[in-house]
């Protein structure tokens, strides 16, 4: 399996990466991201949803089975964020909700209703310029074919966002659950350290 923890950090996980297993499995029990009532209430028949894209406002009616990731692609007509397994082992689907990392294939539309969603076409200014991850990800070839690319900058950025100037090792186990097929883990890590020395 291809990895980006060392052997010996396992023992040392982290908040953050206790509470990315938590998102995989189910974002959260209470709060705004959950709506089961949703599901409960309207069983198969098409559910509305408003969510905020990038700062846009979509509504759109979805059907409770319906994944996140694919409300993204399909309704938004975002295809930045990739599906890679479709079951929350790769983090190609990684996206911001709320302001955090999540993996978008781990979350019905529906649970969305009401937030705000960042995706990698979010991440750029206006004007093109890129996100600082994105630049350090560019400078440091953090990409070959570039699939996972979207996912590991999302989730990249969340990782600063939480720990601005985290250790090599932190930042292996902050990224662990984003897979490279690539296995360009190298310069994924080089860049986000880099990202995180930009910041200084
Ligand atoms: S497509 Fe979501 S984790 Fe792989
Ligand atoms: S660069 Fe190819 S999957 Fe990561």
């Amino acid at each position: 399996m291809l990895m980006m923890l060392d052997r010996g950090s396992v023992r040392s996980m982290s908040a953050r990466r206790r509470r990315w297993g938590m998102m995989v499995a189910w974002p959260r029990s209470s709060g705004s991201l959950i709506h089961r009532k949703h599901i409960d209430e309207h069983l198969g028949a098409p559910v509305e949803i408003t969510v905020t894209v990038n700062g846009t406002p979509h509504t759109h009616d979805v059907e409770p089975r319906t994944l996140l990731v694919q409300y993204i692609r399909e309704h938004v007509g975002l295809t930045g964020t990739n599906i890679g397994c479709d079951t929350s082992s790769c983090g190609a689907c990684s996206l911001h909700l709320n302001g955090e990392a999540v993996k978008s294939c781990t979350v019905l539309a529906v649970q969305a209703d009401g937030t705000d969603i960042r995706t990698i076409e979010g991440m750029a200014d206006a004007d093109g310029t890129l996100h600082p991850m994105q630049q350090a990800f560019m400078e440091n070839h953090g990409l070959q074919c570039g699939y996972c690319t979207p996912g590991m900058v999302m989730a990249a950025t969340s990782l600063l966002d939480e720990n601005p100037h985290p250790t090599e090792e932190e930042v292996r186990i902050g990224l662990e659950g984003n897979l490279c097929r690539c296995t360009g883990y190298h310069n994924i890590v080089k860049s986000v350290l880099a990202a995180a020395s930009a910041n200084a």
